[in-house]
């Protein structure tokens, strides 16, 4: 029996990872930059074992279905391809999230996938070998590997695609990123169903392409100043930008609800008041509100009059992805 356990926190990227140039091997179209938080984060217990006879996953406790498993399972033949004698494995895992917010985060999933499995193996794989293979499974993973402020170089083949830390001087200490929960239900696009549609029909796509690596200049030079402005504009921007290739693909589509536009309003009314924050999404209709550590409890007390108080979720910075000793 090989057993291992890990533990990753997901990632929100300030620069969004939006189209791939390569869908088997997830190569991205552009690097992404995002932030590791600590209120989100997956444990996952790996077993390989002699006797198993067909790979089997729980999720929170629960035996998952045929399609859960066969995603498991496909990642799983990524990790026996470096072993000798191939094994049959139980996937164990387990998301903590604070309240019972339906955020599932692929991310933090599939990073903890990958170190644990590196782990139960001995396959002594470096912080960069995992990312690669995290990014195997999900794209966003593969910064889920390490803390803080991380880029995903998007490379050129499968060796040289991969996250590393971007240093900044603890800048990311002083950082907080709210939630507003607007809607816990099954996406109606995934990312990537949604990305690979805009990539292949939409008209703004190559627009999306040709600015990503201007805003990932500033948003490197925003961190280096450790100016809060730059980073703020620049996520929002990005964001934005993103979102806008979503409407002119074909079929169209958005992921913003009524509520999302609401969200987004509050966010500039607090701006306006004095209170700098930015906002930003991603692969459906919550809002994730970028603001100062300090000024947190002033922002989840104004957001908290506009949303339910169990809406809201606040986290802060989060750390490296790592084994959790079993026994
Ligand atoms: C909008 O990593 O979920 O959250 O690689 O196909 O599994 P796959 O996609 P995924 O895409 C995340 C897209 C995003 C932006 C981001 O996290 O960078």
């Amino acid at each position: 029996m090989h057993k291992g356990t890990a533990r990753a926190y997901t990632n929100i990227a300030l620069i969004k990872y939006w189209g791939k140039k390569d869908d088997a091997l997830i190569l991205p179209m552009n690097n992404s930059l995002s932030l590791t938080l600590d209120a989100f984060f997956t444990d996952t217990t790996v077993t390989f074992d002699e006797q198993y006879t067909k790979d089997v996953f729980y999720l929170d406790t629960v035996l998952q279905d045929e399609k859960a498993t066969a995603k498991v399972s496909r990642f799983l033949d990524l990790v026996r391809e470096k072993m000798d004698r191939p094994l049959f494995a139980t996937v164990e895992s387990i998301n903590h999230v604070p309240t019972a917010a339906g955020l599932a985060s692929s991310a933090s999933g599939l990073a903890a996938l990958a170190l644990a499995c590196n782990e139960a193996l001995r396959l002594n794989l470096s912080k960069t070998e995992v990312s690669r293979l995290a990014r195997r499974g999900s794209g966003s993973a593969c910064r889920s590997i390490f803390g803080g402020f991380v880029e995903w170089e998007q490379g050129t083949d499968d060796l040289s695609s991969f996250a590393r830390p971007i240093e900044a001087d603890r800048f990311e200490d002083e950082l907080a990123m709210v939630f507003i929960l607007l809607n816990d239900k099954q996406k109606d696009v995934s990312s990537r169903d949604g990305m690979k549609r805009t990539v292949d029909t939409s008209a703004f796509y190559p627009a999306w392409v040709n600015t990503a690596g201007e805003d990932l200049t500033l948003i490197k030079q925003a961190i280096a100043e450790k100016s809060f402005t730059k980073l703020g504009e620049v996520t929002e921007a990005n964001a934005l930008k993103m979102h806008a290739t979503t409407l002119a693909a074909t079929p169209p589509f958005t992921y913003w609800s009524p509520e999302s536009l609401r969200a987004m309003e509050v966010v500039k009314s607090l701006r306006k008041d004095g209170l700098e924050c930015y906002f930003t999404m991603d692969a459906g209709p919550n809002v994730k509100v970028l603001c100062k550590k300090q000024d947190r409890q002033q922002i989840i007390a104004r957001l908290t009059q506009e949303f339910s108080a169990e809406q809201i979720i606040c986290a802060l910075t989060g750390p490296d992805a790592h084994s959790i000793e079993t026994e």
